[in-house]
């Protein structure tokens, strides 16, 4: 008799850990069956439904170590604040078709209000192998793969510290979110790894991300349709191929983007700085307005400011129509260092919808290579000029006036 009553006791505390300060109670997914040589998708989804029950505030608990997890999809709703601490290393299965559900990603988590992310751990997508066979950025009938870690209708809400490593697609997506945080984020993946956006962001509204570094083989932070209120601050991003709004354009159904800010990121040795893309040829009349992008040092950018909307990647669409997006108030301040390409900043606009009122001032950027002088490409912009230009904004270098 007296073990099992022990082991009840022993049980029971672990299920009812408070933390005296904040009376938080904490799940240890130990307690519900984890285990470090087994998949712990079972412990964790039971832990979870525990504390999403909870009245009062809940935190489920990851300790270090390295465990297996082949799929988790965490809903809501909560009854009361939620954490989901993880210091432990969570490892997605190597080959993805061990994930039970094809639909789901590796790692979901939906429909909660007042939910942190937390810890010092790691969710490495083992995306080494699935890499090799992925060739969705030129084929558009490609086999997706189901493994990013996705965020959805989440509000009220603060992901941070942890880490996401060898995503087998794009790393994070924020979809239907609402007043979130992303703090102190860090992204690893290889220059050379396909789509593996770091964080990809639609939808939503008020999505802060600061202090984080972003390394990936795809855009940094790309911002699809219907967002608004992002504010980028102190970001690290490269290798990959920097910030983006867009691609958009190619659905009618897209809405607009509205209040994008970028601030003091630095971008090492990626494709772009920060970029607005859209397609050409596309049936979407949405708006793209108030953007400002302050205080980023390019260090070795092969295109450091570019608004292109002539975007046709891999001659996906016909350059014949253009775009009929329009972008207004832009505000380009104070973006400094080195490029790769002569051609610094790039603002092609569209013919039928003229880029509006941009705002450029203080721009200090070299080119050491071989290719021709520095330069900027300007289309179908109206420009506001302020401060210090080098290159000289819009104005063609010295070898083309010759030409012409
Ligand atoms: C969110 O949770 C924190 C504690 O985790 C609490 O202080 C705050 O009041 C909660 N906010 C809402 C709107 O529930
Ligand atoms: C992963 O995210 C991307 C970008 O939103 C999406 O296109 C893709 O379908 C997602 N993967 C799966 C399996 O849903
Ligand atoms: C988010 O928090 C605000 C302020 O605490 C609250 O008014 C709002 O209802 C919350 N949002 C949701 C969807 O619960
Ligand atoms: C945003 O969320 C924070 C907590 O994460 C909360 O304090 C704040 O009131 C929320 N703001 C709105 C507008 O919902
Ligand atoms: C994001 O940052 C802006 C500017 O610093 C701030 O006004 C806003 O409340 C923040 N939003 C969240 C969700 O933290
Ligand atoms: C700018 O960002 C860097 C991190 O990239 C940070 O160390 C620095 O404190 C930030 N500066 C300001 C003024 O926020
Ligand atoms: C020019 O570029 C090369 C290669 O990136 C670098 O080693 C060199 O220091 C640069 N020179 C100047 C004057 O910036």
């Amino acid at each position: 008799m007296a073990p099992t009553f022990t082991c009840k006791i022993i049980f029971f505390l672990a299920f009812l850990a408070y933390n005296a300060n904040s009376h938080t109670v904490v799940y240890d997914v130990r307690t519900f069956g984890a285990n470090l040589n087994h998949d712990i998708s079972q412990a964790l989804l039971a832990a979870w439904k525990e504390a999403t029950a909870s009245p009062i505030p809940s935190r489920v608990w990851i300790p270090r170590g390295t465990w297996s997890l082949k799929q988790a999809k965490l809903v809501g709703p909560n009854k009361a604040p939620i954490e989901l601490r993880v210091d432990g290393i969570l490892k997605a299965p190597l080959d993805p078709t061990q994930m039970p559900n094809k639909q789901w990603e590796w790692v979901t988590i939906n429909y909660l209000d007042n939910f942190t992310l937390s810890g010092e751990g790691v969710f490495d997508g083992q995306g080494h192998e699935s890499w090799k066979r992925n060739d969705c950025h030129t084929n558009k009938n490609c086999v997706k793969l189901p493994m990013n870690l996705s965020f959805n209708f989440i509000t009220n809400s603060t992901i941070k510290d942890v880490t996401t490593k060898d995503s087998k697609t794009f790393h994070l997506n924020v979809i239907g979110c609402h007043n979130v945080t992303f703090l102190r984020f860090k992204v690893y993946a290889p220059g050379d790894s396909p789509n593996t956006d770091g964080l990809h962001i639609a939808r939503s509204t008020n999505i802060n991300v600061t202090d984080s570094v972003i390394k990936t083989g795809d855009d940094c932070i790309s911002i699809g349709d219907g967002t608004e209120q992002v504010h980028i601050q102190n970001v690290i991003c490269g290798p990959g191929h920097g910030i983006s709004v867009g691609s958009l354009g190619r659905s009618t159904t897209e809405m607009d983007v509205v209040g994008i800010y970028v601030k003091n990121c630095t971008f090492i040795g990626t494709q772009n700085g920060v970029r607005i893309k859209t397609w050409p040829s596309a049936p979407a009349t949405l708006q793209v307005t108030n953007l400002e992008f302050q205080d980023l040092i390019m260090d070795k950018v092969t295109y450091p400011i570019v608004i292109d909307q002539e975007y046709c990647p891999y001659n996906l669409c016909k350059l014949d129509n253009p775009s009929l997006i329009k972008i207004s108030n832009v505000k380009i301040d104070n973006i400094r260092g080195t490029t790769n390409d002569p051609v610094a900043v790039t603002l092609v606009c569209s013919k039928t919808k003229p880029c509006e009122n941009v705002q450029v001032g203080n721009i200090d950027l070299t080119y050491n290579g071989s290719l021709g002088p520095i330069t900027t490409k300007c289309n179908n912009v109206k420009l506001s000029l302020n401060g210090k230009q080098n290159p000289p904004l819009c104005v063609p270098p010295p070898a083309a006036k010759q030409s012409a």
